[in-house]
């Protein structure tokens, strides 16, 4: 599990999503920044079936002169239990019943892990998946291919949350609590890992004056984001009782290409809850004297003993990196500015 800081370099970014409304959003970010290159996306089941989430990336994509990126379909359910998708949210058409023409082009023969493995194949060391619907595709990836995880660059997940109430149930995000076992897959695989939960995304908002400002900007692109996000408004106008709504998918997309947005992490071990009541919640152990072990052998020498260790654990616990504060304005200042790019 590589700890060392990454170079501020360019990201070649593979893209796993549920193209859903933040989603978009998340698609234009990455489109308009100067240090990214979406170099494939693959679908996911979530907000809507894969195969739409598929259409929408290709939709976006086509808005962006994008059209050369190959868009994969991936998984169609999750892993043990039925699908279950949220129109409710993101509109029927996964764009907020926008219903924009059909794109161009089709999705590539191969399917979203074939493509995730393949990638990182041809260029090891190179790829940054950012995961910002159920885990399910990398998932299935790590159990064909474990050695995906030495493979890839790093892995920037949109999901969970540590302190924040649920979305998905009262303990669950929704992306986690949609695959959980995909979810406990991906947390427990020794890649350079970041959890981007609720904490975070919940609280960095597009408010009334940022969304003015969008309108203002006149580009095709602050056109399709007012377009789309106006189904969005009306649905966390209920939750929120104002115009505004969480950058989910934007942020996590944000972290990936600049983590110093990141002002207050933990790095500690998920565990993703397989049952009950609080099946899909992310569980981390955040007693002090806990948290920064390494490993357990670490963790024994620190308490004096065996006091606290795991029983039968002998395996180090794969760490992932968790945003818990981030600076807001400055990613919602990028990302507007993102949305002036291409006119
Ligand atoms: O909980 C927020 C997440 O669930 C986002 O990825 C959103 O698009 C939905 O999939
Ligand atoms: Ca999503």
């Amino acid at each position: 599990m590589p700890t060392d800081p990454l170079p501020t370099s360019r990201h070649k970014i593979l893209l796993d999503a549920d193209v859903g409304i933040d989603d978009a959003i998340a698609m234009l970010f990455l489109a308009g920044r100067p240090n990214a290159e979406i170099v494939g996306v693959g679908s996911v089941h979530g907000n809507i079936p894969s195969e739409l989430a598929a259409t929408n990336a290709r939709r976006l994509l086509e808005l962006c002169g994008l059209d050369d990126v190959p868009v994969a379909i991936g998984a169609r359910r999750p892993m043990a239990q039925p699908l279950a998708t949220a129109e409710w949210v993101h509109g029927a058409d996964g764009l907020g019943n926008t219903n924009r023409p059909a794109p161009k082009r089709g999705p590539v023969a191969e399917d979203a892990v074939a493509q995730m493995l393949r990638l990182t194949r041809e260029a090891p060391g190179e790829i940054d998946i950012v995961a910002v619907g159920p885990l399910t595709n990398l998932g299935l990836a790590l159990c064909i291919d474990p050695s995906l995880a030495e493979r890839v660059r790093s892995v920037t997940v949109m999901g969970g949350t540590i302190i924040h109430e649920g979305n998905a149930s009262a303990t669950g995000e929704a992306n986690i609590w949609h695959d959980p076992e995909a979810a406990q897959l991906v947390f427990s695989a020794p890649w350079r890992a970041t959890m981007v939960g609720l904490d975070v995304t919940q609280v960095t908002r597009l408010r009334a004056a940022e969304l003015a400002e969008i309108e203002g900007l006149g580009t095709k692109r602050s056109h399709f984001a007012i377009e789309i996000l106006a189904h969005y408004l009306d649905v966390y106008q209920r939750t929120f009782g104002a115009r505004e709504c969480p950058l989910h998918d934007p942020l996590a997309a944000g972290v990936a290409v600049d983590p110093s947005y990141v002002t207050e992490s933990l790095r500690l071990a998920i565990d993703v809850s397989l049952a009950g009541a609080n099946r899909g919640a992310t569980v981390v152990d955040r007693r002090s004297w806990m948290a920064p072990a390494a490993n357990d052998s670490e963790r024994r020498e620190r308490v004096g003993g065996d006091v606290g260790a795991p029983k039968g654990a002998t395996d180090s616990p794969a760490l992932v990196t968790i945003p818990m504060k981030v600076d807001g304005p400055r990613f919602v200042r990028d990302l507007i500015d993102t949305l002036k790019v291409g006119g």
